[in-house]
């Protein structure tokens, strides 16, 4: 422990992410306005007891002139946040390019975007260029803030190769990489241009983290059969040094939700949806409007059943909020006119003149009018083809205490491990199977609502994302204890 005056000093922990959780926008040659947002890593990392963290990231925006990086630096200051200047060139290749394009449909089993599969094969050694110039620009920030005795804990696909610049940096450095994707299959990583320097570079870390002991299998699995390196229970060992993999599921500040449910506002926003959609049964999805949370097959999946429920049409309603994100890739351009597509075609041939079966919202909501429309929810649909994790479904349980909803769930989300037992798992690609179980949800007896969310719930509430956070910081303190302890030996 270091101590100042006698006083020990808290843990520092440089938290670094693609993504501060401020966004900037220019108000004048030297003026910012701020806005934080309360997202799930930010509200975890607040909770982290004893540790003074300090978030290091892209600042998002393009600020090519010095009078406007620096008065955003200072801006950022106050909220603990260090900024990463990228210029538009080097963040467009980096950002839409290796990362969204390449990295993050790879890692979801989806492969390369169909139509300019050859165009993304042909830049890709730009994109990487691009990327690993990127990352070694955070690595330059974190190098400059860095103090000895600090932890680094560094987020996602988008900084694979930061682990390494670190270390290159300063060896004694206490590095942490968390994965908040999936990782695939080491069949699909080895398909990657770059598969071996991504891993030898996140093997630099001290402790690499995944949210399922499934993907941390598939990271080891790549490791022995693409890098020829020796798996252990604990990891993957280079030359007697080890590093150690292992799973960290992530999870919910519950508390938050439960106390928003108790705001006066809250309560009447839940009685006027309730009076709203009286006599029918809810249904909801909430999801970033990306390929990856399978909107379109669960769109089909709900035309289905409707098709096949003729009783059902004017008795219940599909609700679904698609939160338009990486709008600048062509991929999620299609996507979108798709939806919309499905969503029209669908609600021409359901709705009425004075309902439809699906609203269909191309934006996000405040978190009072989400814990809301949680609230009031019969039946959840998380039916990701792939996702890391799935927070969705940790905070749709979270606002059904009185309600008791049902949870729909993908099979290959994360969330599938740890809700299994309450949700009810869907394969999201079988659509017959998905409208089947729309209708096992809602004609669920009471008595299985109820033993499913008491499940569901007791995880929910017991494995907090502070929970999360906290474990992961404090065996990367100790993992790199032990690391320096074998290397003496
Ligand atoms: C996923 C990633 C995050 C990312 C988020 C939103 O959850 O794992 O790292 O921040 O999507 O995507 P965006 O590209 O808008 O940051």
């Amino acid at each position: 422990n270091r101590r100042s005056r006698g006083r020990p000093m808290k843990q520092r922990l440089l938290v670094v992410a693609n993504r501060l959780p401020v966004s900037a926008v220019r108000r004048g040659e030297d003026s910012w306005y701020l806005e934080v947002s309360a997202g799930g890593l930010v509200s975890a990392l607040l909770g982290v007891k004893d540790v003074d963290a300090r978030w290091i990231g892209w600042a998002g925006v393009n600020v090519p002139d010095e009078v406007g990086q620096r008065a955003l630096t200072k801006a950022l200051a106050e909220k603990r946040c260090i900024p990463v200047f990228l210029d538009e060139e080097i963040a467009h290749q980096y950002y839409n390019g290796y990362c969204n394009n390449i990295l993050w449909p790879l890692f979801h089993y989806l492969g390369l975007p169909q139509e300019d599969r050859l165009a993304t094969t042909r830049s890709f050694q730009s994109q990487f260029d691009a990327y690993k110039r990127a990352n070694k620009m955070f690595a330059d920030v974190v190098n400059m803030h860095y103090q000895e005795g600090d932890v680094v804990w560094c987020h996602d696909y988008h900084l694979m190769f930061l682990p390494k610049c670190l270390k290159e940096y300063n060896s004694k450095m206490k590095v942490g990489w968390f994965l908040h994707t999936p990782f695939p299959s080491s069949e699909i990583h080895r398909t990657l241009p770059s598969r071996s320097e991504l891993l030898r570079s996140v093997l630099a870390a001290d402790i690499v983290g995944f949210h399922t002991y499934d993907y941390a299998r598939h990271f080891v699995s790549a490791c022995t059969r693409i890098l020829g390196l020796e798996g252990t229970p604990e990891g993957v060992e280079d030359q007697g040094m080890l590093t150690r993999v292992a799973a960290f599921p992530i999870g919910i500040d519950s508390d938050r939700f439960k106390r928003a449910l108790e705001l006066p506002a809250v309560k009447e926003h839940i009685n006027e949806l309730t009076h709203r959609f009286a006599g029918r049964k809810v249904m909801l999805g909430v999801d970033r409007l990306d390929m990856i949370k399978g909107i379109p097959q669960k769109i089909l999946a709900f035309e289905k059943f409707l098709e096949e429920n003729p009783s059902w049409r004017d008795k219940v309603v599909l609700l679904q909020i698609a939160v338009p994100t990486r709008t600048d890739v062509p991929e999620y351009q299609k996507l979108t006119s798709q939806v919309h597509e499905i969503v029209g075609r669908i609600n021409g041939r359901f709705g009425t003149l004075t309902a439809v079966p699906i609203h269909h919202l191309d934006r996000s909501l405040d978190f009072h009018a989400l814990c809301a429309l949680y609230a009031v929810t019969d039946v959840a649909l998380v039916t990701s083809l792939r996702d890391g994790m799935n927070l969705v479904s940790y905070e749709f349980v979270a606002c059904q205490g009185s309600k008791k909803g049902v949870l729909i769930l993908s099979e290959f989300a994360g969330a599938a491990q740890s809700l299994g037992a309450g949700a009810l798992l869907v394969n999201p690609w079988n659509i017959t199977e998905v409208a089947a179980s729309i209708g096992y949800a809602l004609n669920m007896s009471p008595d299985e609502r109820e033993k499913r969310h008491r499940h569901n719930y007791a995880h929910v509430t017991t494995h907090t994302a502070q929970d999360w956070a906290e474990t992961f910081v404090s065996e990367l303190n100790d993992t790199v204890v032990e690391a320096q302890l074998r290397t003496r030996q």
